[in-house]
């Protein structure tokens, strides 16, 4: 239904790379960790029920998380499969962290993320000398650790913070160097966040490519984290206020590393109006309180080299592309493909099924905007278990005359529990 306009102050819940990784850490660490302003969605609580079957002591203390961790190599053999849900993040990463831990463990995940592929970690993976049992390099799956697994030096095939994260977390209880060259930079988290733990992360930047080495085997210092906002679930409000007329938002406390900022930078070219207040630093990461106004947004190219910044914000992007003036061309998106819906043909669908006029190449959308027109709406379309899909059609129904039906709002408790819940609030 088209909405009343976005007003007031509102705070997303924190950011889940962030998240995940705080919890990784500390449980690595020897002594107790505290985190505070952790992600409390689903995605997030499967690596924490991992690491407890895995020996660690998470608790919830109020506001906060407490974790005693049993220090690298410590983990315990789990006696049951490790449930990852929906989480690529948490099945990516904790592959890295069993592939260097002398123990067997088998992994699960939901239909969605059973689909997806695994073989861009097991690879450097197993050349540190782990192995892995599946059907087609996809969970279900059996991890055989190596003790000890042996440095590898890898360039990575694709631009994936989650396959970096992986090799580095095997790193930490792997004797010797081990290095990871990004040819595209990704997202940081790691580095940044394993610098905090006390871990020595060399990181040289030459001809755009990035050099990350760990010696390891390391010592992780317990620590405590502060988990800024997340800037993926602070998009959808930033679109959604961009484009519903009169609205005037304020999102505090968002996380702006410049390795996540890609969707902001765009609206900005597309003519939306976002001030950026009270710059500071939570936890080691640039923050900023967004200030979103309603703007007149135009079509652009965006430019491919951008897309690691805002891998997870295409799905809104296309929203906002929706409802531009003019066409918006994305390309060089092939990794859509193989997240946790394929969101290039989702997008494709939902938005077509939406009213908006959008086609569908191998490697992109091309979609041309209403020119603020609010699209006819409907549904049910199909969210394929992907709360992105879900986020992102819900904010296309701010946006349209009917209103868009999804088939199923559950998925966005993975990684945004409130958003229906702070979206009313905004609304109201
Ligand atoms: C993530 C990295 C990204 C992103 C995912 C979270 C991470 O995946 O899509 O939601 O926390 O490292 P890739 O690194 O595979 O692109």
């Amino acid at each position: 239904m088209p909405a009343g306009p976005l007003k007031g102050r509102i705070r997303v819940p924190g950011d889940k790379s962030i998240s995940h990784r705080s919890l990784m850490f500390s449980a690595l660490a020897v002594g107790r960790s505290r985190i505070e302003g952790l992600l409390e969605g689903e995605d997030v609580l499967a690596t924490a029920a991992a690491l407890r079957m895995m020996g660690a002591t998470i608790v919830q203390d109020g506001g906060a998380w407490i974790v005693d961790g049993v220090g690298v190599g410590g983990l315990l053999e789990p006696d049951m499969p490790l449930d990852m849900g929906n989480s690529g993040t948490s099945a990516r990463l904790l592959m890295g962290l069993l592939a260097s831990h002398g123990f067997r463990a088998s992994m699960i995940g939901d239909a969605s993320l059973s689909k997806r592929p695994m073989g861009r970690v097991t690879e450097p993976l197993s050349q540190m000398g782990a192995s892995f049992q599946s059907a087609d390099w996809r969970l279900p799956m059996i991890i055989e650790g190596a003790h000890p697994a042996v440095p590898i030096e890898y360039r990575l095939p694709v631009a994936s913070a989650q396959v970096k994260s992986a090799i580095l977390l095997a790193a930490l209880n792997t004797p010797g160097t081990t290095t990871v060259i990004e040819p595209i930079p990704t997202r940081d988290h790691t580095e940044r966040m394993l610098r905090g733990f006390g871990v020595d992360v060399e990181v040289e930047e030459s001809a755009g490519e990035r050099r990350i080495a760990i010696t390891g085997p390391c010592d992780l210092k317990p620590c405590d984290v502060m988990v800024p906002g997340d800037p993926s679930s602070a998009a959808f409000f930033a679109v959604a206020a961009s484009l519903v007329p009169e609205s005037d938002l304020v999102i505090e406390n968002v996380g702006l590393n410049p390795t996540r900022d890609g969707i902001y930078r765009v609206l900005e070219q597309m003519g939306a109006n976002i001030d950026y207040l009270d710059r500071r630093e939570v936890g080691g990461e640039p923050v900023a309180d967004l200030r979103v106004r309603h703007a007149k947004l135009t079509g652009v190219t965006v430019d491919p080299a951008i897309a690691p910044s805002m891998i997870d914000e295409f799905p809104v992007l296309f929203v906002a592309a929706a409802l531009a003036e003019g066409t918006t061309v994305t390309s060089g998106l092939e990794e859509l493909r193989v997240k946790e819906s394929d969101r290039l043909s989702a997008m494709a669908a939902a938005l077509g099924a939406a009213g908006a006029t959008v086609e569908e190449n191998d490697d992109g959308l091309t979609i041309h905007g209403s020119g603020g027109v609010a699209l006819a709406g409907g549904g049910p379309v199909a969210t394929h278990l992907d709360h992105r899909i879900a986020m992102s059609m819900a904010v296309a129904g701010l946006a349209s005359r009917d209103g868009v039906a999804v088939d199923s709002i559950d998925p966005i408790a993975t990684s945004f529990p409130n958003f229906t819940a702070l979206l009313d609030t905004a609304t109201r």
